[in-house]
């Protein structure tokens, strides 16, 4: 969901610019633009689609100088089209603005600037903040920026340059994600840290409310009021390969065969060299709050509101504590029953999706304590939240996500068992028996992808149908859930998920002849229930594919194609069965040609309520 990139110092900031938007373009956009400060002053040049239109129309006529910004878009306000791409401008052309996130109250301040003579060009709400930082400008551009700020409701991250003083970069965030990366003689602003990692390693983590002023010898941090601040630079210890393809087609297919590393880093040290024991130091509740704990929420938008759903069950099977699965935009608004007893967990790979972050700061203000599991430090949920989980999954740059959402199960894994043990509600025999079989996932994950030939040949048989469905009981309905939005939100086939005994309550009407009903079966205790609603589905002519554990026979005798997954602790099952749907979404949208790692109208990081 856009992104920014700006550049001061002393190399050709057109090249620094397209770059760095390039290692953006994983969080979805339409159109881009860039502005640079040249001999003949602010020139901007954007273009509605790909990087490489605004490439090309930048390689016929090259905007030179060394200081600029760039933005890819993710319309909100207004269709994609060259006029609606950042950066915006105002009407002397003189002040440049890239913005991500929303201005709620756009329209009374474009009434105002109206009423004073601006005149605007385009639909977005981006503009009316440069026509209001040049209408507020009297010869300082920190003060204007600061005095526009105050006027603005909503979300945002800023770049903003003027003529007037071309020597500066001025850079502001509330709610939206903006990192500064300080070189030696360059400065840099990015969305997120990959668009700068090949300039530089040390960057400073905006909060909300504080600003930015670079210039090419130096970086000043300010709140919006103007008091300085001093921080600490954060240096960026991951290597900017693991952020490429790594010679995989695609970044989603990358991230699918990172996560047996995914499953090892994030179970890391987290557990005591006997493996009988789970330790979380980074949950700084001690033992005695744990106890003190009525009620569990799980909050989270997408693919990590399915990686809840698993980690309700992992949490009331060995805390035996109520959990309640929330989807992030619906939380607040049902007014849900927070007490300072409440543990809130939030999850989110990115750490920057505003419902999410919304549904953090909903249990804060009501006393719940509120773990963060996230795969990026430093991000807005994870400073915000009490306690964190770092995911270490690495950068995930496909639209899709895949290795984020393993290392939640594995997240919750070990959150289920630091409770369980505090509790006293898991016996010792059971902790090491549940750690012996996570630090088997990463080889059984590898055996899986062994058979992604298989799978790719069942990709291509259903990616000709227009509508198909998963089913599955207890913790197969979970990776059910996932599976189909996988497949929906890359391949464009229409799914749904059942949960498998639901079926027979009305969905049943749709199964005719030949479509495509994938089938979980890993659930031991569930097993016959499943195969009974498989029956249900085979004699109204389903073409069922069945996903089962190493060694069951009896689903191979009830569906057309089964697929095997090692066996494992039951609990422990969707970190596998949801390998094989990942591969099936991927080659089901490589066989019907769609772009993988970007599909349509979907955004990475979803910075938008
Ligand atoms: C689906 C997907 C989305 C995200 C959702 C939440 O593959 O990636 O459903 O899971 O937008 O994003 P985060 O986890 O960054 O909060």
């Amino acid at each position: 969901m856009c992104g920014i990139v700006g550049y001061v110092g002393k190399r050709n900031s057109q090249e620094v610019l397209i770059e760095g938007l390039k290692k953006l373009e994983y969080r979805g956009y339409d159109s881009a633009g860039v502005a640079v400060f040249t001999q003949e002053g602010l020139q901007v040049k954007k273009a509605k689609g790909r990087l490489a239109v605004l490439e090309s129309q930048l390689g016929d006529a090259p905007l030179l100088g060394n200081i600029g910004i760039g933005h890819t878009r993710w319309a909100t306000h207004g269709k994609p089209s060259d006029v609606n791409s950042h950066p915006h401008t105002d009407n002397s052309s003189k002040f440049s603005v890239v913005h991500n996130g929303i201005i709620e109250n756009y329209i009374a301040l474009k009434e105002e600037l109206i009423e004073k003579g601006h005149h605007f060009v385009s639909e977005t709400d981006t503009e009316v903040i440069s026509h209001l930082i040049a209408s507020l400008y009297e010869g300082d551009i920190v003060k204007a920026v600061q005095q526009a700020v105050k006027r603005m409701r909503g979300a945002f991250a800023l770049g903003v340059l003027t003529e007037y003083e071309p020597d500066k970069l001025v850079a502001v965030r509330l709610a939206s994600p903006l990192i500064i990366g300080v070189g030696e003689g360059e400065n840099f602003i990015g969305s997120d840290i990959p668009a700068i990692l090949e300039y530089t390693r040390n960057v400073y983590i905006l909060n909300d409310y504080e600003m930015a002023v670079l210039t090419k010898e130096s970086v000043e941090l300010m709140t919006i009021e103007g008091n300085f601040i001093s921080r600490e630079l954060f240096r960026v210890d991951w290597d900017i390969v693991t952020a490429e393809k790594a010679g995989f087609d695609h970044f989603m297919l990358k991230e699918i065969y990172d996560q047996p590393k995914a499953y090892r880093d994030t179970v890391g040290s987290r557990i005591n060299d006997a493996g009988t024991a789970v330790e979380l130091k980074e949950i700084g509740m001690t033992a005695e709050q744990i106890k003190q704990l009525r009620n569990v929420h799980i909050v989270a938008c997408g693919t990590a509101y399915h990686a809840g759903l698993v980690g309700k069950t992992v949490i009331e099977t060995l805390a035996r504590i109520p959990v309640e699965t929330d989807v992030a935009s619906e939380y607040r608004y049902r007014a849900p029953i927070i007490t300072p007893n409440t543990l809130v967990i939030v999850v989110s790979q990115s750490g920057e999706t505003a419902d999410t972050l919304a549904a953090l700061r909903e249990a804060k203000r009501n006393g719940a304590r509120v773990i963060a599991i996230t795969n990026v430090v430093g991000s807005s949920v994870a400073r915000e939240a009490d306690d964190v989980i770092v995911t270490w999954a690495g950068p995930e740059i496909a639209v899709a996500s895949t290795k984020a959402y393993t290392s939640q199960l594995v997240a919750f894994y070990l959150l289920g068992l630091h409770l369980g043990q505090s509790l006293g509600t898991v016996e010792a025999g059971e902790v090491a028996e549940i750690i012996a079989a996570m630090k088997q996932l990463p080889e059984q994950v590898e055996a899986i992808l062994e058979q992604s030939e298989a799978i790719k040949g069942v990709a291509e048989q259903i990616s000709t149908h227009n509508n198909l469905f998963f089913i599955g009981r207890g913790l197969d309905y979970a990776v059910a859930l996932e599976g189909s939005l996988k497949l929906k939100e890359i391949s464009y086939i229409h799914s749904e998920a059942y949960a498998a005994g639901e079926l027979k309550h009305g969905t049943l009407a749709l199964i005719e002849e030949g479509i495509p009903v994938i089938a979980l079966a890993t659930q031991e205790t569930l097993f016959e229930k499943t195969v009974s609603n498989i029956k249900e589905v085979t004699a109204r002519g389903a073409f069922v594919i069945g996903l089962a554990n190493d060694g069951d026979e009896e689903l191979a005798k009830s569906v057309d194609q089964v697929f095997t997954i090692p066996r494992t602790l039951p609990l422990l099952s969707p970190a596998l069965s949801v390998i094989p749907l990942q591969l099936l979404s991927y080659y089901a949208s490589l066989a019907r040609g769609n772009d993988v790692d970007k599909p349509r109208n979907l955004a990475k990081s979803v910075t938008v309520e």
